[in-house]
């Protein structure tokens, strides 16, 4: 298990179960986690794939009891899988934590068009709290458009004073966002690379500057990518080398690793001049993401 950079940034290069069991319980405020799906994808030649379905649960259940025992007392958790395997993590962590939420991050379209059933094009995400009663939700700082309301400047005539409706509203459990596209700038060479949007929702929501996010399946870094422009500080855990590269370019915490330059992979439609495009241009200076 190798460590790099700082107090504020840390990434661990090592298996999630070692590094976590290294980390002082009661010590993450937030933690998103999103494994290996067991679904035959493949992590930079290490095809994801247990021998049973019973042996992914098996090691599932041993890093999900250990990110509980990682988080505060006020803490939140965020976790996904595949479809097929979430209602086990649900019967799983019900009993140890209060579910609030069980979002359905919705997109557009998926890799492959299904023809002969109804195509996936959604992936579960449940998110836990430990303590239903105190725990942080900055609802203000992800509010969206309240559509019906607002755009029809409909009257509220059930208050007491009839007003018109209000035009934001916190965001229901279905959660729209396109996928990470070879074309868009934030495209990182991963498999299952997570939008920024998803991320900054979550961590603006459920954590505060300086609290500190947790990453235990970092593949590209998003997550620890979105804390440090949102001035949080960030633990990612990631098996694969190549995948560390990402992620200490990502976070500028490293210029070179073993010798080798780090930087982005050369898009087949971009030149040498733009590849290395400034990602801080994807925020506003103040740390809001700008959606394209
Ligand atoms: C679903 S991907 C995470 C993608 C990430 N959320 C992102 O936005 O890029 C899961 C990652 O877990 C890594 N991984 C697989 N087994 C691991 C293990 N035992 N310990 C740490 N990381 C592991 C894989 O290399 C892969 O990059």
């Amino acid at each position: 298990m190798e460590t790099f950079g700082n107090d504020i940034h840390k990434i661990i290069h090592g298996d999630a179960l070692d590094a976590l069991k290294s980390l002082p319980d009661s010590s993450v405020d937030l933690i998103f986690a999103d494994p290996p799906y067991n679904i035959g994808k493949n992590f930079n030649g290490h095809i994801e794939k247990w021998k049973t379905e019973e042996a992914y649960l098996d090691w599932c259940y041993q890093w999900l009891d250990l990110c509980i025992q990682k988080l505060k007392p006020r803490g939140s958790f965020y976790v996904m899988t595949a479809t097929q395997f979430m209602p086990y993590f649900d019967i799983f962590l019900r009993k140890k934590l209060d579910i609030l939420s069980r979002v359905v991050w919705s997109y557009d379209s998926s890799g492959v068009q299904a023809k002969k059933y109804f195509g996936s094009m959604y992936e579960p995400i449940l998110f836990c709290v430990k303590d239903k009663n105190n725990y942080t939700f900055n609802a203000n700082d992800i509010l969206v458009e309240a559509k019906t309301g607002a755009k029809r400047k409909l009257i509220d005539y059930r208050k007491a004073v009839p007003s018109v409706y209000s035009s934001e509203k916190v965001p229901g459990n279905v959660w729209d966002f396109p996928r990470v596209r070879y074309r868009m700038d934030e495209y990182e060479n991963h498999p299952t690379q997570k939008p920024i949007a998803l991320l900054e929702r979550i961590i603006k929501a459920s954590s505060n500057e300086g609290d500190l996010v947790l990453d235990p399946f970092s593949g590209t870094f998003t997550t620890c990518f979105v804390a440090k422009k949102l001035n949080r500080n960030s633990i990612g855990i990631e098996l694969q080398d190549e995948y560390i590269k990402i992620g200490l370019r990502r976070l500028q915490l490293a210029d070179e690793y073993k010798g080798e330059k780090l930087h982005r992979d050369v898009r087949t439609f971009e030149t040498e001049k733009t590849a290395n495009i400034n990602q801080t241009t994807l925020f506003e200076p103040n740390g809001t993401y700008i959606h394209g």
